[in-house]
Parts: structure tokens; C-alpha cells; sequence
């Protein structure tokens, strides 16, 4: 059977939060000219937008990568992967707020040494904040390294970010 025009290409992974990007690429119709409202989706729910995503979304709303990397760095709100060899998200989200996310990001801070939006001077991780992971029944929600934590504490996050 034919494909249709629409019909979006592969998320790049099976985590479950593309479903977001793909539900707000739906009701945008796929619309090239959505691309600004669907990367900011993508960087709500990831934190950041990374070379897949960036691929992914232009190949989904027929955007040459050209563009969507212009879009995507000419706009100051828009973050890139960082550079860091691990990344650390974690969920400020209202769930996960109320949780205890302030109480992680602390942990972060002693345990890194570095806040939110930044590396680590040796470049090792990264540390970003995500206004929801879709994940709300896990909160407190971190994702180190693409992988979700649910109901971490304080205690917990300095285990695992000692382990990388
Ligand atoms: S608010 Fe944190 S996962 Fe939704």
C-alpha cells in the first residue's frame, strides 16, 4: 500500500515521550512552517534537542536538516546536546516538583559541583532540567543517559551520578 504524504518517519527510539512530539506534529498537520513550535516541544520533553531529534522532526515536517539546524541555532532558547559524555535530565515538572526535584538538583549541585544548563569542568556530564518527561507517575523523574529513574531521592541520584 502507498504511504501517505503525511505519514511521519520513525521516531528515533521507543521512548515513550516522542509520543509527545508526535501528537503535537499531528495537530500542527505536519506543517513545515510548525517546525519552531514542534522543536520546542521536543526540547520541553527532552530537555534538549540533539542530532536525532533534530533529523527526526525535519524529516516529519519535510524541513531540509540545513534549516532546521539554522532554526535551531539561531534561537537562543533552543539548546543542542551538550557536550558533557553523560547527560543528567532532571524533571522540574509539576509532579516532580512537588516530588522533590528541587531536592535533586540540589544533590546534583553538591554531588557535580555544577548547576542546571551546565558540564562538568572535566566535561563528563552535563545536567539539564525537563519541564515534564512524561513520566509524572514516576516523580520524582530523572533520565541519565536516555534511561528514566522514577521516585529517586537525593540519596539515590548521588549513587548514580557517582557511577558514571
Ligand atoms: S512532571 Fe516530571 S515527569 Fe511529568
Amino acid at each position: 500500500m502507498a504511504q501517505s504524504t503525511l505519514a511521519p518517519a520513525s521516531a528515533p527510539s521507543d521512548d515513550k515521550r516522542w509520543r509527545q512530539v508526535d501528537v503535537r506534529m499531528r495537530r500542527l498537520g505536519y506543517r513545515p512552517d510548525g517546525l519552531i513550535e514542534v522543536l520546542h516541544t521536543t526540547q520541553e520533553v527532552f530537555g534538549y534537542l540533539d542530532d536525532d531529534a533534530l533529523a527526526y522532526v525535519g524529516e516529519s515536517l519535510g524541513v531540509p536538516p540545513s534549516k532546521v539546524y539554522g532554526v535551531a541555532t539561531f534561537y537562543s532558547h533552543f539548546t543542542l546536546k551538550p557536550q558533557g559524555e553523560h547527560t543528567c535530565v532532571v524533571c522540574t515538572g509539576t509532579a516532580c516538583y512537588i516530588n522533590g526535584a528541587s531536592g535533586l538538583l540540589a544533590e546534583v549541585g553538591r554531588t557535580l559541583g555544577v548547576k542546571e544548563g551546565a558540564t562538568t569542568p572535566d566535561g563528563k556530564v552535563s545536567v539539564l532540567k525537563a519541564r515534564c518527561l512524561g513520566a509524572c507517575s514516576l516523580a520524582p523523574a530523572v533520565v541519565i543517559d536516555g534511561e528514566v529513574h522514577g521516585k529517586v531521592t537525593p540519596p539515590q541520584l548521588k549513587t548514580l551520578l557517582e557511577a558514571l
